[in-house]
């Protein structure tokens, strides 16, 4: 027999949970591969808005929205846990189903920012770019990341877990509260008002949501994610490189290699690439003090690791540039006529010394 259930989470209480849910899911199945980082990156940033109206909900929700419903004492806990089949709840919400959503939102908002603050100290993107060039620890901040990614997802599997067991040993139909809102419980609840569980309040914030996704998708050079803060106008720092350099090719920026390297190029222009590139004795002067002044010691792309490329080796010989392009696959290239070393069909950025996962142009972003 079904016990008697009533009413207590209103349409957008149980619309939020969804929208989490979702978005915590798709963030994961989009996370460990450098092509779906813009992705990956949106669906975490979409995580923290549904957070964040969670949060005024919990004020300007009805009373099974609010934090008066959930029961967070350590020692409810224990009791929930060994008298499981006869305790009793005397909040709304049992224990462990309060604990793991408080918990899981803590984790939640922990995992964006490492996130945000991972991606801005590696690649100078968004508000946490101004860490990009600082010597931050970046092992520690993904580390950081990964944990509370990993501890979050497994909470969430413990609390379906949780949902099944007391959906099975007690009978109550919890399961299908996420969808109706009702709960079990033995005193009288009280229920959402007619604003709080109305379809145009829950479809309002649903689309909030969708929206904020949309948007970061079409416009990926947002206040989140864009890099140019750090972006070197070479026209102007360095006019005579960005005027001789691109006559055959693209510009490729000092800082791409390490200066070693970008000296060794400039001694041998004669034999450059398979083509003569020589260039008078005062043009090449001014590019070797241009190249000097803005090419690193050390590249922060590191194909060249610390040491530098050999005369006439490419980039795309090197481990570190097959390494990052192995999911495009040789065949890849092939079929769509893309010439590895044109970077800049790919890589918006990099005529300004910028190569991030959010600045990829057409052909880099392969899914949409
Ligand atoms: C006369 C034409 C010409 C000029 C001028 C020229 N290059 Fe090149 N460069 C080439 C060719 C051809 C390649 C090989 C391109 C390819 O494989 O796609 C090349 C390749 C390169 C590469 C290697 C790209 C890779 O695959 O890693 C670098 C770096 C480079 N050039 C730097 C320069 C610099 C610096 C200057 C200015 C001093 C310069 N180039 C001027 C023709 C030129
Ligand atoms: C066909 C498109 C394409 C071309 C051409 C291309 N790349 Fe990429 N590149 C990608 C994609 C896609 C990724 C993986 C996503 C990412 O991490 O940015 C990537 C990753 C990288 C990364 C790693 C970025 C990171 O996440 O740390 C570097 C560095 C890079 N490319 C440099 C280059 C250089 C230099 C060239 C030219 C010699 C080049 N790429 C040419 C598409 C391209």
């Amino acid at each position: 027999m079904e016990l008697k259930r009533e009413l207590f989470f209103s349409k957008t209480t149980r619309m939020t949970h969804f929208l989490f849910a979702f978005f915590i899911i798709l963030a994961y199945i989009s996370s460990g591969s450098d092509l779906l980082l813009l992705p990956h990156s949106i669906f975490g940033a979409v995580v923290l808005l549904v957070i964040l109206l969670r949060f005024f909900w919990l004020f300007l929700g009805e009373n099974g929205a609010k934090m008066s419903s959930f029961d967070l004492s350590l020692s409810s806990f224990k009791n929930y846990l060994l008298h499981y089949f006869s305790y009793k709840n005397t909040k709304p919400r049992n224990p462990a189903a309060s604990l793991s959503a408080i918990s899981m939102w803590i984790l939640a908002i922990v995992s964006v920012f490492s996130g945000l603050i991972f991606v801005g100290a590696k690649y100078g993107s968004g508000f946490f770019g101004i860490l990009y060039n600082a010597n931050f620890d970046m092992h520690m901040i993904k580390e950081l990341h990964e944990i509370s990614s990993n501890l979050l997802v497994l909470l969430a599997g413990l609390h379906v877990v949780g949902v099944m067991s007391e959906n099975f040993f007690k009978k109550t139909s919890i399961r299908k509260t996420m969808f109706d809102g009702k709960l079990h419980s033995d005193e009288a609840l009280e229920q959402p008002n007619a604003v709080h569980n109305s379809i145009i309040l829950s479809s309002a914030v649903t689309l909030v949501v969708v929206g904020w996704a949309t948007y970061l998708f079409i416009n990926p050079k947002n206040l989140l994610f864009d890099s140019s803060s750090n972006y070197k106008n070479y026209k102007v720092v360095a006019p005579t490189i960005a005027h001789e350099c691109t006559e055959c090719h693209m510009l490729y920026p000092p800082n791409l290699t390490n200066q070693k390297t970008q000296l060794e190029i400039l001694k041998n222009l004669s034999n450059h690439y398979g083509t003569d590139a020589s260039l008078d004795d005062a043009t090449l002067v001014a590019i070797t003090k241009e190249t000097i002044d803005l090419a690193p010691q050390n590249s922060q792309f590191r194909f060249d690791k610390d040491t530098f490329l050999q005369n006439n080796q490419s980039l795309t010989t090197t481990a570190k540039w097959k390494h990052d392009h192995e999911e495009l696959g040789d065949m890849w290239f092939e079929e769509n006529k893309i010439k590895k070393t044109n970077c800049k069909e790919c890589h918006s950025g990099i005529e300004n010394g910028s190569i991030t996962p959010y600045e990829l142009n057409k052909y880099g972003r392969l899914l949409f």
